[in-house]
C-alpha cells in the first residue's frame, strides 16, 4: 500500500481525491498525520504555493506527501481570481462571498470563458515533482446546484449541461481539473514502483 499525506485541510477536496484514488494506494489527511496548523500560501503562484505546502509536511514529517493549489481562472479578467480564488472576497475565506463578487465582476459579460487549473506537488523519496490538471468551461449567470464546494455553482465544465454542484463527487471526477492532476500523479508512481520492483 502506497501512503501519502495530504497537506491540506480541506476535507472537499480529500474526499474527492479519495474517491477517485486507485487500489493499492492510500491518503492521509495531514490532520490524522498529527498536523494541524494551517499552512500558510503566501505566494502569488500556484506552482509556488503548492510546492510551498507539500515541503512544509516534508520538512516535519519526512514522509512522501504531496499537496495542491487550485485557482479559478476567468479569461475577462485576466485570470482572476486565480491564485486568489479562496480569499477572493475577503479573508473570511466565504464561498458565498467570492461567487456573489465573481458574478458582479461578470454582469454583462458575454464572454464566460473560465478555466480551473490545478497544480499538485508530490514528495516522492525526498524528491519535488509538479502535476497540473486543467478542465476549461464557463462561468453561469446565476448559481445552480447544492453540491461540492467553492465556486461549483456558478461553473459549467466543458461538454455538460451541469454545473459541477448539480454533479455527484464521481460525475465532478469525469471532468474535474483535480482529478487530471491526479491521475498523472498516480501514473507517475506506479511507473516509478515498477521501475523499483
Ligand atoms: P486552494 O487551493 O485551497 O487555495 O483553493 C482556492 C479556492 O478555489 C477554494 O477556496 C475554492 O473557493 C476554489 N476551488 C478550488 N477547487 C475548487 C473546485 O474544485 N471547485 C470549486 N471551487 C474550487
Amino acid at each position: 500500500m502506497q501512503q501519502l499525506i495530504f497537506a491540506s485541510a480541506n476535507k472537499h477536496k480529500a474526499e474527492e481525491i479519495e474517491a477517485a484514488l486507485p487500489q493499492g494506494f492510500q491518503i492521509l489527511v495531514m490532520k490524522e498525520a498529527g498536523i494541524t496548523e494551517e499552512i500558510p500560501e503566501p505566494f502569488n503562484t500556484l506552482e509556488e504555493n503548492s510546492a510551498h505546502k507539500a515541503v512544509f509536511l516534508y520538512e516535519r514529517l519526512h514522509k512522501d506527501c504531496f499537496a495542491e493549489d487550485t485557482g479559478l481562472e476567468v479569461e475577462t479578467l485576466h485570470g482572476e481570481p486565480g491564485v486568489k480564488s479562496a480569499r477572493y472576497a475577503g479573508e473570511e475565506k466565504s464561498f458565498e462571498k467570492n461567487i456573489e463578487k465573481l458574478l458582479q465582476q461578470m454582469d454583462g459579460q458575454p464572454n464566460r470563458k473560465a478555466r480551473f487549473r490545478t497544480l499538485f506537488t508530490l514528495i516522492f523519496d525526498g524528491q519535488q515533482y509538479q502535476f497540473e490538471g486543467i478542465c476549461n468551461g464557463l462561468i453561469t449567470e446565476k448559481t445552480s446546484g447544492t453540491a461540492g464546494f467553492g465556486y461549483d455553482p456558478v461553473f459549467l465544465p466543458e461538454g455538460s449541461t451541469l454545473t459541477f454542484a448539480e454533479m455527484t463527487m464521481e460525475e465532478k471526477n469525469r471532468y474535474s481539473h483535480r482529478k487530471k492532476g491526479l491521475d498523472q500523479m498516480i501514473q507517475f508512481l506506479i511507473n516509478k514502483k515498477s521501475q523499483i520492483s
